[in-house]
């Protein structure tokens, strides 16, 4: 008894291999049971219950060490306040978000300010205000996704609705950017979709001129993809400007020497721009002759594209998180 009662073990196996010596089928303890048999009857009383007593203590014993152990064990491994912390998973932000980001703080340090603007829109404030031809292409089923035809309601196409609304609602000087989700009845492929992001530009006051125009946009490619960043204006066609130019920079990749992003030309067109057709200024109800102003407008995917070289369009809404976390480090 006296035995059993000082019994030792510091771990599982120490644990375990008394119970094997004690109270296992061979162990000891069974050993004396078996012996029983032997005993003479008039003894059988009181070593029976002698055994019995053994048999509990022992039980108990190792059942009080096993506790003892798993309290000690408790205590030992599961909390090891050396143990550096776990990383916090933090996300990141979508890589249109954080182009679109960088372009509206780059205009926003030269003086505009954000405008937004409801991405279901009327026939005026998209088309109409705009000094579009009632039977301008843009105007088509094909081009455009048609809410409702009576009045028209459309998914906007553009976000120049918003400078249209900012005309509506502000007096000159009005210097706004408006970045905005818009939509166009595209087939879904690597280089289009039926959606994507925008930032315009508008600027109106007294005196702005076509240099002005060009100055600001020479900043903004310089500020967007390097000092060395050369710019070149095409002419061109919009229904709202006049005159209207296209704008391409130096190459990205090449710096304007000819490659297979540029096909060869050295230059990329990343944007539309041009002086405000005064018919627009008078439609939203300023005067042309006083004031003068200049617009722009830029696809975010596009950009995005040149900046990070992503070769798919559709990748920028497939949410795959392995694409996604790739511009852990762009923040
Ligand atoms: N709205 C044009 C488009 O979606 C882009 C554009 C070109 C916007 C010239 C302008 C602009 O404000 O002046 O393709």
């Amino acid at each position: 008894m006296a035995e059993i009662e000082g019994l030792h073990a510091e771990n599982a196996e120490q644990i375990e291999a008394l119970r094997i010596k004690y109270l296992s089928k061979k162990g000891a303890i069974s050993a004396l049971m078996n012996d029983f048999r032997n005993v003479a009857p008039e003894q059988k009383r009181e070593i029976g219950q002698k055994l019995n007593a053994l048999k509990t203590a022992a039980t108990e014993k190792l059942e009080a060490l096993k506790n003892q152990y798993q309290q000690e064990d408790h205590i030992d491994d599961s909390i090891d306040l050396t143990r550096p912390a776990y990383p916090d998973e933090v996300g990141t932000r979508h890589p249109l978000s954080l182009v679109k980001q960088e372009i509206i703080d780059i205009f926003a340090r030269l003086g505009f300010s954000i405008a937004e603007g409801p991405e279901v829109e009327d026939d005026w404030h998209v088309y109409g205000a705009l000094n579009f031809a009632d039977d301008h292409p843009a105007r088509d089923m094909q081009d455009t996704f048609f809410i409702q035809q009576n009045p028209i309601v459309v998914l906007r196409s553009h976000t120049s609705s918003v400078q249209v609304r900012t005309m509506g609602q502000q007096k000159p000087p009005i210097r706004v950017v408006c970045p905005g989700r818009v939509y166009r009845n595209e087939a879904i492929s690597a280089r289009a979709h039926c959606f994507f992001h925008q930032v315009e530009g508008l600027y109106i006051d007294k005196n702005v001129s076509f240099a002005d125009l060009k100055q600001v946009l020479l900043q903004f490619a310089r500020e967007m993809f390097g000092p060395d960043t050369q710019i070149r204006l095409r002419p061109s066609y919009f229904p709202f400007t006049e005159p209207s130019a296209e704008m391409d920079v130096s190459c990205t990749l090449c710096k304007g020497k000819g490659c297979s992003m540029c096909k060869g030309s050295g230059w990329l067109e990343i944007l539309g721009c041009g002086m405000v057709d005064p018919n627009v200024l008078e439609a939203s109800g300023i005067d042309s002759k006083e004031y003068t102003g200049y617009a722009f407008g830029m696809g975010v995917e596009r950009i995005a594209n040149l900046k990070y070289r992503v070769k798919d369009l559709r990748l920028f809404s497939e949410n795959d998180q392995r694409f996604l976390d790739e511009f852990e480090a762009a923040h």
